[in-house]
């Protein structure tokens, strides 16, 4: 069977001119030399009949220019503005080269790996294959670990250094799971359960609570009654088992948006996710998530997308199959399999990690699938982290949350109170893997000018600033395991702004034009006013008082929080439906 194929492969090899490189005798070159982060230990060998799941991410030549045509299509000054590309287009300009393909291919079936179970993403950018342990060793030339995480206890099979043979190195980007351990977290900063609050500052912590309708007064949603789009949808995302409990969300409705009630959530499992009802294992981020998102949002349909993923085996020696803790790549390409029509126009997403925990090279292909997602006409949302300015290193340097660092993604901080200001908790700053984009450079230079030398060498100046907006983020009231409690984060904000896109993406679809897609370009270009722009509250972190929020844009609270009439106008949609 091996030997047909490669039979077909030489087949192959003649229309595509393979290169004239010397393959016999493999030379391999490190690929990745990363050691496991801080809080992971080395902790015992893997079975080598153990399964894992291999991605293989292929280079992709021509990805400039789906960045490129990226930028045209969102700016809103270019004619193209929203031309969002196809399925088809996207895929062209993600794919690999084909004697990449043809390479990689050969290597893997010279190396045994069964080539009929090889799946594909549809830009054929990735294969993913499930292999023994002992032949990812073989492929990879290095040694897989079974690695525990010491605070969680949460164990994976990582081999942070490997190698691959020098000829692969122009046509395979990255493979996982190798170097990228996941430290994953939802953006719940607190659970006000009556007077319990935890890990919140005080002045958070005075600070009332806020409830759906006040939210809606706030951003201008109040007595909006969106016109009825069947294919307008909104999604939220969940990863680590964090379930939406459909009894809470009944009685969240029942007690804060009555007409809704009986209202469904389309839930969509992914990679082996379960979607338990039992109420003690509901998941508080997940609820917030379906409960505010699906609020504001109401009546746009919602759906639920459960990723599963997360290291918790205690017996390294059973499966590491479905044991990813890599969740994006997975979730990212699963959407992206699907066609136009079964895609969500807004995605919100609460969850995030430190900069620093996640390999350059990961991060950069992750951010590129988002890339993809927008050129498909996909506005994608992201909390910004909850550390403030925070995630010290040593020295002191202000460390960067992943993916809201990613430029082609809307990274969303917090605010608080009525006046808002900032949140102290809002994630905020610099990434040092991404530069700053060109749609944001007027607002962040600006930024940088006022401070001046303020926190030289704390952070990259010539990274890409994040957030891009903000919401209300403390004490908004939820039901969780059948009781009210009042929840704080940026997991908050994500899908509360996320609702209000949702809604401008349904007007738009109403009026017979086409949704946002990537919001960036658009959400910077907008006049001042239009967006609640915060001056005040800042977000200390790492020793320091943080960044401030400031008249424009800051990394604090980004360019403001949402009010939907004016950016209903601003789309030329008059606010028309705003009515008594
Ligand atoms: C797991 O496998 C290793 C080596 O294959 C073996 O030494 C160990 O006893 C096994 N542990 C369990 C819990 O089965
Ligand atoms: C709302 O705030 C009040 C006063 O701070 C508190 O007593 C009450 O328990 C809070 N409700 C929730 C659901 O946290
Ligand atoms: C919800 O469904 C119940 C049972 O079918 C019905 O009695 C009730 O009127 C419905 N409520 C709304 C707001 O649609
Ligand atoms: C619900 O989940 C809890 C916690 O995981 C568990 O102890 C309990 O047995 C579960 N209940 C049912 C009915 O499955
Ligand atoms: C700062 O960011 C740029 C990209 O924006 C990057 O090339 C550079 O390595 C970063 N510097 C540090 C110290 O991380
Ligand atoms: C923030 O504002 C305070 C009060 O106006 C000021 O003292 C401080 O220097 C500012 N910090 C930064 C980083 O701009």
């Amino acid at each position: 069977m091996v030997f047909a194929l490669l039979t077909t492969l030489v087949g192959f090899a003649c229309a595509v001119h393979l290169p004239n490189v010397v393959r016999p005798g493999t030379y391999f070159a490190i690929k990745s030399s990363a050691k496991a982060p801080q809080g992971w230990v080395k902790y015992s060998t893997p079975s080598p009949h153990q399964v894992i799941t291999l991605r293989i991410a292929l280079q992709q030549p021509n990805f400039h220019k789906l960045e490129e045509e990226l930028l045209e299509i969102s700016n809103p000054a270019n004619p193209r503005w929203t031309e969002h590309l196809t399925k088809e287009q996207v895929e062209k300009l993600a794919a690999p080269h084909p004697t990449s393909l043809l390479l990689v291919d050969e290597y893997l079936a010279s190396n045994g790996v069964d080539m009929s179970s090889v799946q594909r993403s549809p830009a054929k950018d990735w294969l993913i294959i499930d292999v023994t342990v002992a032949q990812a060793e073989r492929l990879l030339n290095t040694e897989y670990a079974v690695f525990k995480h010491v605070q969680s206890g949460s164990e994976i099979v990582r081999a942070p250094s490997y190698s691959l043979p020098l000829y692969l190195h122009d046509h395979v980007d990255i493979v996982q799971p190798t170097d990228y351990f996941g430290s994953v977290h939802a953006m719940v900063s607190g659970v006000r359960v009556e007077k319990h609050t935890s890990r919140i500052s005080d002045a958070v912590l005075a600070s009332p609570n806020i409830s759906l309708s006040q939210i809606k007064d706030l951003y201008g949603v109040t007595g909006y009654f969106p016109p009825m789009i069947p294919t307008s949808k909104y999604a939220l995302t969940g990863y680590l088992e964090q379930y939406a409990n459909l009894a809470d969300l009944k009685q969240f409705y029942a007690l804060y948006l009555p007409p809704a009630v009986n209202r469904t959530l389309k839930v969509e499992l992914i990679n082996g996710a379960i979607n338990s009802q039992n109420a003690s294992e509901a998941g508080v981020e997940a609820n917030i998530d379906v409960q505010l998102g699906g609020g504001i949002s109401y009546p746009i349909q919602n759906i639920f997308y459960s990723t599963y993923g997360r290291g918790q085996n205690t017996n390294p020696n059973i499966s590491y199959h479905d044991n990813g803790n890599e969740p994006y790549d997975v979730f990212l390409l699963t959407l992206l399999k699907k066609k136009n029509h079964e895609l969500p126009q807004t995605i919100s997403t609460s969850y995030g990690e430190h900069e620093t925990e996640v390999p350059f090279s990961y991060a950069r292909r992750v951010c590129s699938l988002y890339a993809q997602l927008g050129s498909r006409g996909i506005s994608v949302l992201h909390s910004s982290g909850d550390g403030g300015s925070d995630g010290c290193t040593n020295p002191n340097v202000f460390v960067p949350i992943f993916p809201a660092s990613c430029p082609y993604v809307t990274a969303v901080g917090g605010t608080f109170r009525i006046p808002e200001i900032a949140a102290p908790f809002s994630g905020g700053g610099f990434s040092n893997y991404f530069q700053r984009p060109s749609y944001q450079s007027l607002a962040v230079l600006s930024y940088l000018r006022k401070l001046g030398k303020t926190y030289h060498g704390f952070f990259n100046a010539s990274g890409r600033g994040f957030p891009d907006v903000s919401a209300q983020s403390a004490h908004v009231e939820i039901v969780w395991i059948r009781r009210v409690v009042a929840a704080s984060g940026t997991s908050v904000s994500s899908p509360i702004f996320g609702a209000i896109i949702a809604l401008l993406n349904n007007a738009l679809m109403a009026d017979g034009r086409r949704p946002l897609g990537f919001l960036n370009p658009w959400l910077y270009s907008l006049e001042d006013g239009i967006l609640n722009d915060i001056t005040a509250g800042s977000n200390p972190g790492c020793g320091s008082n943080g960044f401030n929020a400031t008249v424009g844009w800051d990394p604090v609270t980004g360019l403001g929080t949402p009010y939907l009439c004016r950016l209903l106008e601003a789309l030329g949609l008059e606010g028309n439906r705003l009515s008594a």
